[in-house]
């Protein structure tokens, strides 16, 4: 194994990456960040600088689950304090399994700000995948808004609550393109909102006919669903978010915020260019046009094609994307040795948890809510707070396993207002945690949303999922105990449960939250942590510290 080293320097730049000028946080210069990519065991060591005088920025990595360097994470309140302004941090880690991955920003709404990149995770020489590919090609989904992310928070955050709305762009590695008639003449980006200008150029991803290719796929989508369709091509999923999975056919993948994925396509098409489709599922796709890119053979002139754009399943189709969902199953005897097996006997649930997912209330601000409490980032890092045990930075009661029994989460809550906390659920390492994700009403009757949800430092099985309330007797009945999907990111469907299960396996804190931006600053997300005793042993470095509470370290250890 070897150590793959990059410098990083952060800094705002501007970009145009649907057609419309603003300003977003750029590694290097560009946009999106560069691609890391590194074999299984290797190390991987990154030293990021600030020069955003007026933020401070962490970078999380995606699916590395930072075995043995819980401090290496990323996630500003918990695993370490932001990289403030001219400083630099070096994150160093492991990528101990192979796989599809991507790094974001984990402070505030940054990765919305397009503040992110791709991170591939190959075999060692001479190992090779239980499926063959000629060539592979990655691209990165996303959601865009033109309104800067400092705006969207304010508004969020604010009594006089503004919603962000839909976004106005979709991008494929990037690249989208917003109709500039649309801009209003009195905005200042609408001089430089220019359909010719070629950072809004299409993303155009080149094959060679005959060949079969793995693409990659990630979303780090800030709200929406997204759908992937190639036109006239069939995909063959292989991989999820690093798993290797019981291959299935399918014309069009649904991709929630946080997934990632790996399709063959044989490029087997007679044309020179075909489109690249991308669509929102799970919400109003209204206003928001398909996002396009080219297939493109054989190095002919690449062009959008006049044929009509690729569309997956009508966005409200939710059967389909439960259909699609549950399609997803575990590689039989995958020769993968690092692959997260399961194993009815050894993860025996050793602690059940429900969390309900409410939309609530908090001194006129709107929150999400799970257990009726709406998590704020701590000023203190969790992970340091444990391990310096430091008084009085973290709240030490648990919060509730269960949500208070007979709530109808048909409703809007009866008592809209909810409690802000910081709690953390803390575990015995070896536990094996099975955990209900309940979703219910919003403030708004008859509504219920897409939550994808992401755990940090582990991997789960996805259990099973099921309409409306989960009874803890009849619905773990439906569970897939055969070959359940290890996966670290799952939806929740509306007014439906999901049930995963997962082995604390891993010392440290670690987040387990909605992937979708808004929400997770919104306040939906909880903190797990365990092994605290191992982690000091080892120790954190003490660039990870330096706000809150953790001054007081310095002052007593100068
Ligand atoms: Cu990609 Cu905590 O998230
Ligand atoms: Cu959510």
């Amino acid at each position: 194994a070897k150590v793959v080293e990059y410098e990083w320097e952060v800094s705002y730049i501007n970009a145009a990456p649907d057609c419309y000028s603003k300003t977003i946080l750029g590694i290097n210069g560009i946009y999106p960040g560069p691609t890391i990519r590194a074999s299984q065991n290797d190390t991987v060591r990154v030293t990021m600088k600030n020069h955003v005088a007026t933020e401070g920025i962490t970078m999380h990595w995606h699916g590395i689950r930072q075995i043995g360097s819980p401090w290496a994470d990323g996630t500003a309140a918990v695993s370490q304090c932001p990289i403030v302004y001219g400083e630099s941090f070096t994150y160093e880690f492991t990528v101990d399994r192979p796989g599809t991955y991507f790094y974001h920003g984990h402070f505030g709404c940054q990765r919305a700000a397009g503040f992110y990149g791709s991170l591939i995770v190959d075999l060692p020489d001479g190992m090779y995948e239980p499926y063959h590919y000629e060539g592979e090609h990655m691209i990165i989904v996303n959601d865009w808004w033109h309104r800067g992310i400092i705006d969207q928070e304010q508004g969020l955050e604010s009594t006089t609550f503004k919603w962000v709305g839909e976004p106005q762009s979709l991008l494929l590695e990037g690249r989208g393109r917003y109709n500039c008639s649309k801009v209003p003449k009195y905005d200042p980006a609408a001089i430089s909102c220019n359909q010719t200008d070629e950072r809004c150029a299409p993303h155009v991803w080149k094959v060679e006919r005959g060949k079969t290719y793995r693409l990659r796929l990630a979303s780090v989508a800030s709200l929406s669903t997204l759908n992937f369709k190639i036109e006239g091509h069939m995909m063959q999923v292989v991989e999820a978010d690093g798993h290797n999975i019981e291959p299935f056919y399918t014309d069009n993948i649904d991709i929630y915020s946080g997934e990632t994925y790996s399709v063959l396509v044989h490029c087997n098409g007679t044309l020179d260019n075909y489109h690249l489709g991308l669509n929102v599922r799970g919400r109003t796709d209204k206003d928001v046009p398909t996002g396009l890119g080219i297939l493109n053979y054989n190095n002919a002139t690449a062009y959008q094609p006049n044929t009509p754009w690729p569309k997956g399943p009508a966005w409200d189709d939710f059967p389909a994307s439960k259909a699609q969902a549950k399609k997803y199953k575990a590689l039989r005897n995958n020769p993968d040795p690092t692959s997260h097996a399961f194993n009815k006997t050894e993860h025996a649930v050793t602690r059940t948890i429900i969390l309900l997912n409410t939309q609530n209330k908090y001194q006129g601000h709107t929150k999400w809510a799970i257990n009726n409490v709406t998590y704020a980032p701590l000023q203190t890092p969790l992970l340091a707070a444990l391990v310096y045990n430091i008084s009085g930075a973290v709240d030490l009661t648990p919060p509730p396993d269960y949500p208070t029994s007979g709530y109808n989460i048909f409703n809007p809550p009866a008592n809209p207002n909810t409690n802000v906390g910081s709690g953390v659920y803390q575990f015995n390492t070896g536990d094996v945690v099975e955990l209900i994700l309940q979703n219910a009403a919003t403030l708004t009757a008859n509504q219920s949303e897409v939550h994808p949800w992401h755990l940090h430092g582990h991997d789960f099985w996805i259990m099973g999922y099921g309409d409306g309330v989960y009874d803890p007797i009849k619905s773990p009945f439906t569970f897939e105990l055969d070959n359940p999907p290890a996966r670290n990111n799952v939806p929740l469907f509306p007014f439906g449960w999901t049930a995963i299960r997962f082995k604390l396996d891993n010392p440290g804190a670690w987040p387990f939250h909605c992937h979708v931006e808004w929400h997770f600053h919104m306040g939906m997300g909880v903190m797990f942590a365990h092994g605290i005793d191992q982690v000091r042993q080892k120790g954190i470095p003490s660039s990870t510290l330096g706000c809150g509470l953790t001054k007081t370290l310095f002052k007593l250890n100068p």
